[in-house]
């Protein structure tokens, strides 16, 4: 393989020093990056590569696991690394950077780790300098743009520089490894595609639950609000795996295009509707883990009416789940940091022992990555004909004798090889818009009324009678 020179505009930005530094210094751990590889970043203000090496060390100790940073690892990585202080307004400030890119044969993969309102001249300076060729990448994160209209204008000015194939969009829950697996138990085992249909389930749950509050991302966070944050990317994503049809190869543009017809399937949520699928609500002081934790606007320091909660009952409309409500739920300050996929099957066609509970598949992304699996077992304590549900868990790291694996390393990694499976089309992006617009300006129309939770609870009452409407409820993380 080709030594690759990463360039990350925003080099020492949050972003860089928390995920994509440590995701590079993993590869660097695993032997993984190709001989002559670079890493190079840009900042604004002038750093000196002293500094800036000292910075990215601290960032390092601070965000690897515990015990995972060692001075060997860090003398190969940091021979890598270098500074371009770069103004990215100011074309004029690009010449060291450029020559630096042209004097070697490497591919560059060029990480926009900087607001979305830059990345159009940021692509345009790249091509006016001979920096992007056939092999160039570009990876952009989520949200893409506030709405649809100004995702497709981000899409169209990197477009204008970089064909789609270039473009590497990150939603790093598709790095995750029991995101992947999902498709790994579905479509390589007989047992579940079978079954994966209205017929056979009754609902599915998706639920991605945090902790931690907004943290020092409030600025950002109270103009884009749980729905643009998680639920337009992450949820959405986690969905169209869970409902797509079966690729006929795993390649990018096989699975994209399942996904996207998920998406192009999903029913709209509109007018009345908003009330009745969608709750919206804010964090208000509480406990988290025993600590007295602030509200939202307290952590925010100012009044909102930005959600940081969210439910909803989607539908897919196809053949395939008619009828199967899909609810969604993502908040902020909840009890724990958990986030599951549970596949909730329907009772047995008829009956014999009285006795069944419904078949559960659950699929837990975080604390940990396991799946349990949910069946009626005869209790063979018992000399009558007593059931039992019994459990399966299945740990992948213990199963698998290895650690689970950093998401953004993973994608950096397909990044690297050319491999855009695990990345987010264009179309995907567009289409997540379409159904989360109506809802956010129905919303903003007060269509939904904004709900209150206490911090370190499971979301508002709102959402409890969500699925009570429906004789239903949440999976309670055991
Ligand atoms: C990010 C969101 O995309 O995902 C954050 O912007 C959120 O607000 C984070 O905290 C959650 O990721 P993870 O992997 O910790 O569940």
């Amino acid at each position: 393989m080709q030594a690759t020179d990463w360039v990350i505009f925003g080099g020492t930005g949050d972003l860089s020093l928390r995920k994509l530094m440590p995701a590079l210094y993993r590869c660097e751990e695993e032997g993984r990056m190709v001989e002559g590889s670079r890493v190079i970043a840009t900042s604004r203000g002038n750093l000196t590569q002293e500094d800036f090496l000292a910075q990215v060390k601290a960032g390092l100790q601070k965000f690897l696991a515990a015990g995972e940073f060692d001075e060997p690892t860090w003398a190969a990585f940091s021979a890598r690394l270098s500074i371009v202080n770069v103004d990215l307004s100011d074309i004029s400030s690009w010449t060291e950077l450029a020559e630096s890119l042209k004097s070697v044969d490497s591919v560059p993969v060029y990480y926009l780790a900087i607001p979305p309102s830059l990345f159009g001249g940021v692509c345009a300076s790249l091509s006016s300098l001979g920096l992007v060729s056939a092999n160039s990448r570009v990876i952009v994160e989520k949200p893409l743009g506030y709405d649809q209209e100004s995702a497709e204008a981000i899409n169209g000015e990197i477009g204008r520089y970089f064909s789609e194939s270039q473009v590497y969009r990150i939603d790093h829950y598709l790095g995750k490894e029991s995101v992947q697996n999902l498709l790994a138990l579905r479509f390589a085992n007989r047992m579940f595609e079978n079954i994966w249909d209205c017929n056979s389930i009754d609902h599915v749950q998706i639920t991605l639950a945090e902790a931690v509050g907004v943290e020092s991302r409030g600025g950002f966070y109270d103009g884009a609000g749980a729905m643009r944050d998680m639920v337009q990317n992450h949820l959405l994503q986690l969905l169209c795996l869970v409902a797509m049809d079966p690729p006929n190869a795993l390649d990018a543009d096989s699975v994209r295009s399942e996904k996207i017809k998920v998406l192009r399937s999903l029913r709209k949520i509109t007018g009345d509707d908003i009330a009745r699928h969608t709750v919206r609500a804010q964090y208000v002081d509480g406990e988290v883990k025993g600590q007295v934790v602030d509200s939202y606007i307290g952590d925010l320091g100012k009044p909102s009416r930005t959600e940081t909660f969210v439910a909803i009952r989607a539908f897919v409309d196809n053949w395939r789940w008619k009828g199967v409500p899909f609810y969604l739920r993502t908040g902020k300050r909840m009890s724990s940091r958990y986030a599951e996929m549970v596949i909730q099957f329907k009772p047995v066609t008829h009956s014999l022992f009285g006795q069944e509970q419904n078949n559960q598949l659950v699929i837990r992304l975080q604390p940990e990555e396991h799946i349990y699996i949910n069946l009626m077992s005869k209790d063979i304590a018992s000399a009558d004909v007593k059931l039992r549900p019994i459990e399966f868990e299945i740990d992948l790291a213990a199963e698998c004798n290895a650690p689970v694996a950093d998401a953004y390393k993973r994608l950096m990694l397909d990044a690297m090889a050319g491999n855009g499976t695990l990345f987010v089309h264009r179309d995907e992006v567009d289409n997540a818009w379409r159904w989360a617009d109506p809802i956010i300006a129905g919303w903003k129309k007060n269509l939904a009324p904004l709900s209150y939770y206490a911090a370190g609870t499971n979301g508002p009452e709102a959402a409890e009678k969500l699925m009570r409407d429906d004789g239903r409820e949440w999976h309670q993380q055991d």
